[in-house]
């Protein structure tokens, strides 16, 4: 049995739990420092076979893992100082490419050369702080990081708006040892969901070149996709982690509105954007979301979530009877590939651990998305407005030029109204969640699209396929629900498919004992990314 309530005022939306019935899972104490957080994670990991990092004779392809790094480093295979420098080579050689691949907006060779040589040193005395100690982490260009500016994929913001410091979920990960390695590409304000940015270069897909990464955290999903980070910070303000995620054929984890700590973050939206990992396993997503969550700074304006639970994803008793929520016309709305690949992976899901689906309705989605839009929309432009007033539009890509344009014109009134509708859904939700676990649906409406040369000095703006890719993404933002997106599948082009759950407030373990299931019944049919970097590598 479980409860829980809602309460929404106009400006955060925060979810009270009163009673959550989790399974399999190890709670952890509010005081744990993130290193201490990031063991525990470790200790929730299921043993996996020991892989020699030199071991090409597997048929299937997989990623490194954080594991792997901190194995590899432990064993002495490979120093954080040598995959430092074959990160930058990696990095400049990608950005050299006929097509560059546009993943940063900003890394400094240096600065990664010193914190890897101190890692380093840490794993000469044998004392590494721990698993994510020397490996590779990067963060989007929304997130403030030393010693970096904050574009937000502008080339003005950072002027109005210097960064002071790392922003408290960078300042965790640094604090476990990874080694921040730039800022990522992003779509210029996150305000498009194509990751073109004309100032700073079009990141583009590893699996093809040739096709958009998605955004607005393009950059942060394409280096996991390509190999130069097992993990990376995004921020979904509209599905911004999630869309790149799949179109990247990675995994994409946002948690609930409220479970990390936002402080250092661009306010760009502040109700409904937040932090979310981009990371090539599920396990990966969890340590970072170990490293990064915990308690909130004491000044942000939320209540207390409740304890922090991890999933015991070694178990062996697999959760049971999980629920799925179904909506058929809503899940159909896509592709005929990204159709028949997700039910095919949600038939196998529920076959294998005798899950089931029930099917509901969930109404006024497009209304939804409207007030979303309005929402979003009426925050960025209130928390960028006595920049905007000095504003040189010819500064802005098109596209970011309209959009500032189209939220510059809502009024109060609307946005009142939009909010009203927000508690509506949320009861709406609340009524879905008393029959269901969780809901289920594509992650996009379409695979990566192809990107024409004519976009990329200019910006683009493509309301059909951006409303392919933004159409199962709301829920998450405006009610603040966590989600997940699991790569299940390709297609005709060898272009990733993703499913994606969307959960109750603060269920993240039973998100990731579900996305842990999905993964394991589709890992071993793994591609290749066109571009790809094994930084493992010892030469
Ligand atoms: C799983 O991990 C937890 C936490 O480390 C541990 O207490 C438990 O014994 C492990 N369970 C199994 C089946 O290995
Ligand atoms: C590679 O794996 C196959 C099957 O697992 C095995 O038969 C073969 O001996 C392995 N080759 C090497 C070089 O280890
Ligand atoms: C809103 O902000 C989030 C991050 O806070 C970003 O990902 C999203 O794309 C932004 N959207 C708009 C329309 O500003």
């Amino acid at each position: 049995m479980q409860r829980w309530r809602r309460h929404l005022c106009l400006f955060l939306c925060i979810h009270l739990l009163v009673y959550l019935n989790e399974q399999e899972v190890e709670q952890i104490d509010s005081d744990a420092s993130p290193a201490e957080r990031v063991q525990r994670a470790m200790n929730c990991l299921p043993l996996t076979l020991e892989k020699s990092v030199d071991d090409s004779n597997s048929s299937s392809f997989r990623r490194w893992t954080i594991a792997d790094y901190s194995r590899a480093y432990s064993s002495g295979e490979i120093t954080p100082r040598k995959v430092a420098e074959q990160f930058i080579n990696a990095v400049h050689e990608s950005s050299r490419a006929a097509l560059p691949m546009s993943f940063f907006i900003n890394y400094d060779a240096e600065d990664i050369l010193k914190q890897a040589t101190e890692s380093t040193l840490r794993y000469e005395r044998g004392d590494p702080i721990s698993a994510l100690d020397g490996v590779p982490i990067a963060i989007k260009d929304e997130i403030d990081c030393s010693p970096y500016p904050t574009t937000g994929g502008t080339k003005w913001l950072h002027k109005v708006r210097p960064c002071t410091g790392d922003a408290c979920c960078v300042m965790r990960l640094r604090s476990c040892g990874a080694i921040i390695v730039g800022k990522t590409n992003m779509h210029e304000l996150g305000a498009g969901t194509s990751g073109i940015n004309p100032h700073y270069g079009t990141t583009r897909n590893p699996y093809h070149p040739n096709k958009i990464a998605g955004g607005s955290s393009s950059g942060s999903a394409a280096v996991v996709s390509a190999g130069l980070c097992p993990a990376a910070l995004g921020v979904d303000g509209g599905g911004s982690v999630r869309m790149p995620a799949s179109l990247c054929g990675v995994i994409g984890f946002k948690p609930t509105f409220g479970r990390i700590p936002h402080t250092g973050v661009l306010p760009l939206n502040w109700t409904v954007g937040m932090v979310g990992i981009l990371a090539g396993t599920l396990e990966d997503a969890l340590i970072v979301y170990a490293a990064i969550s915990g308690q909130l700074p004491s000044h942000e304006p939320t209540i207390l979530p409740p304890k922090l639970l991890f999933p015991l994803l070694n178990s062996t008793n697999p959760i049971s009877e999980i629920k799925f929520a179904r909506y058929g016309e809503w899940f159909n709305d896509c592709s005929d590939e990204i159709r028949i690949c997700c039910s095919n992976a949600l038939h196998l899901l529920c076959e294998h651990y005798k899950w089931k689906t029930v099917e509901v309705t969930i109404p006024e989605i497009e209304s939804m998305r409207l007030a979303h839009y309005l929402t979003i929309g009426s925050e960025c432009t209130t928390s960028l407005s006595s920049a905007l007033e000095k504003l040189d539009f010819a500064e802005l890509g098109w596209d970011a030029r309209v959009a500032l344009r189209v939220y510059g014109a809502f009024n109060s009134k609307e946005y009142i109204k939009a909010q009203k509708m927000r508690n509506r859904q949320m009861q709406i939700h609340k009524n879905i969640f008393a029959k269901a676990d969780v809901i289920v649906a594509p992650t996009t409406g379409v695979t990566a699209y192809s990107i024409f040369d004519d976009a990329l000095k200019t910006g683009e703006l493509d309301y059909i396929n951006g409303a392919a890719l933004v159409r199962y993404q709301i829920a998450g933002n405006f009610l603040g629900l966590p989600a997940v997106t699991v790569p299940v599948g390709y297609d005709k082009e060898g272009l990733p498919i993703g499913l994606q759950f969307i959960g109750k407030p603060w269920s993240e373990p039973t998100l990731m004992h579900i996305a842990f299931a999905m993964q394991a019944l589709c890992i071993s049919h793994h591609r290749k990314p066109k571009v790809f970097y094994n930084l493992l590598h010892k030469n």
